[in-house]
C-alpha cells in the first residue's frame, strides 16, 4: 500500500516542529508495516492559493493522490483551526470535486483518509470534523481511529510519549486495513458515483417489489424478475458462474427483443445475483453491459 502525508506545519526548521515530529512517526509506522509513505513538507514549497489546477510545484503532489491508497493531512492548531497550508490543499482539490460532479466519477472512492493533529490541548475534534467532512465529500473513506491528536510537546517528548506512540500504531494499522479491505472488496466498481437525479431509479433498480393477490401480472407496481411472475418475458439461459458465462449471457439479453428497460433489469438482477455469490468478475461484465444502456438511455432522453 502507498500513502502520502502531507505536513502542514508552519514551522521552517522542522526539528523545532512538533507535526513534523509526528510525521515522521506515521511515516516509519507505515514502513514498519511494509508500506510506503512519502510525507511532503508544504511549507517548502511554492504554490498558488486558487481552486483551479494550477502548473506549480503543488500539481505534482495532487496528482500523486490518484495513485495512492491513503492520504493524510496533518497540521498543528492555531487558533482552533487548522493550517493555512491544509487550507491551500483543501481549496486547490476543488476542481476534482467540480470534475467529478460534472462526470459523474469519484476518483478517491476506494481510497482511505486520516488526520495527524498536534495541539497544546483544545480544538482537535473540530479540525478532524472539518477535514473528515471535505474528505469525504471528495470520496475518500475514513476509517475507525485514524485521527492523531498529539498534545505533547517538543520532538524528544513526543518521540517517548506512549499515548502518541499508541495512537500513531492504531493510526498506520487501520488506514493500511481499511485501504486493504476497500482495493479488495473493488468498492470503487460498485459504488455510486454520482449524487445527482435518477435516484430514485438507482436506488430501486433491481429492487423485487413482490406481485401482491389481485395485482395484474404485467403490472408496473411490482417487479418479475426474481420470481419469474411473468414466464413469457424470461430471457432464459442467463448465469453468472464465470466471466465467459456472464458474456454470453449479455450477448441473449442484447439479442432477446425485449425493451430497452427489460434488458436492463435482466441484466441488474443477474448482476445483484452475481456479486451476493461472491462473483466480482461477472458481475463487472453485468455492470459493463447496464451502464452502456444507460448511456444510451441518457442520449434518448437528450433527444425528446
Ligand atoms: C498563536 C498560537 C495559537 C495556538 N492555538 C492553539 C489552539 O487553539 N489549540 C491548541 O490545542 N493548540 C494551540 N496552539 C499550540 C500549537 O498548536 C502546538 O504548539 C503545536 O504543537 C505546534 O505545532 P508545530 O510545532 O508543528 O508548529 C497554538 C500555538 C500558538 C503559538
Amino acid at each position: 500500500m502507498k500513502f502520502l502525508l502531507l505536513n502542514g506545519t508552519l514551522k521552517k526548521d522542522s526539528e523545532l516542529s512538533n507535526t513534523f515530529t509526528l510525521c515522521q512517526m506515521v511515516k516509519a509506522g507505515f514502513e514498519a508495516l511494509g508500506h510506503e509513505c512519502e510525507m511532503v513538507t508544504l511549507s517548502e514549497m511554492e504554490y498558488e492559493r486558487s481552486t483551479d489546477d494550477v502548473k506549480d510545484d503543488l500539481q505534482p503532489v495532487i496528482q500523486k493522490m490518484f495513485t495512492v491508497d491513503g492520504l493524510i493531512f496533518a497540521t498543528p492548531i492555531w487558533w482552533g483551526g487548522h493550517s493555512s497550508y491544509i487550507q491551500t490543499i483543501i481549496e486547490r482539490m476543488d476542481f476534482i470535486e467540480t470534475f467529478g460532479f460534472e462526470k459523474d466519477y469519484k476518483p478517491f472512492y476506494g481510497k482511505v483518509f486520516g488526520t495527524v493533529v498536534s495541539g497544546g490541548g483544545d480544538g482537535f475534534q473540530h479540525i478532524h470534523g472539518v477535514n473528515y467532512n471535505f474528505a469525504t465529500m471528495l470520496g475518500f473513506t475514513v476509517p475507525p481511529q485514524c485521527n492523531i491528536e498529539s498534545a505533547t510537546q517538543g520532538r524528544d517528548k513526543i518521540l517517548k510519549d506512549d499515548e502518541t506512540i499508541g495512537m500513531v500504531k492504531t493510526f498506520v494499522s487501520n488506514m493500511s486495513a481499511w485501504a486493504k479491505a476497500l482495493k479488495d472488496g473493488e468498492v470503487h466498481k460498485f459504488a455510486r458515483h454520482t449524487t445527482k437525479a435518477e435516484l430514485k431509479e438507482s436506488i430501486n433498480e433491481g429492487k423485487r417489489i413482490p406481485r401482491k393477490k389481485g395485482q395484474k401480472r404485467k403490472s408496473k407496481k411490482h417487479s418479475d424478475l426474481y420470481t419469474d411472475e411473468d414466464p413469457k418475458g424470461t430471457i432464459h439461459g442467463l448465469g453468472f458462474k464465470d466471466e465467459a458465462t456472464a458474456r454470453s449471457s449479455v450477448a441473449k439479453i442484447r439479442k432477446s427483443g425485449r425493451s430497452h428497460a427489460h434488458k436492463i433489469q435482466a441484466a441488474v438482477a443477474m448482476e445483484q445475483r452475481a456479486r451476493a455469490a461472491g462473483k466480482s468478475g461477472p458481475a463487472a461484465i453485468y455492470r459493463k453491459f447496464i451502464n452502456s444502456m444507460k448511456k444510451k438511455t441518457k442520449a434518448k432522453n437528450k433527444k425528446k
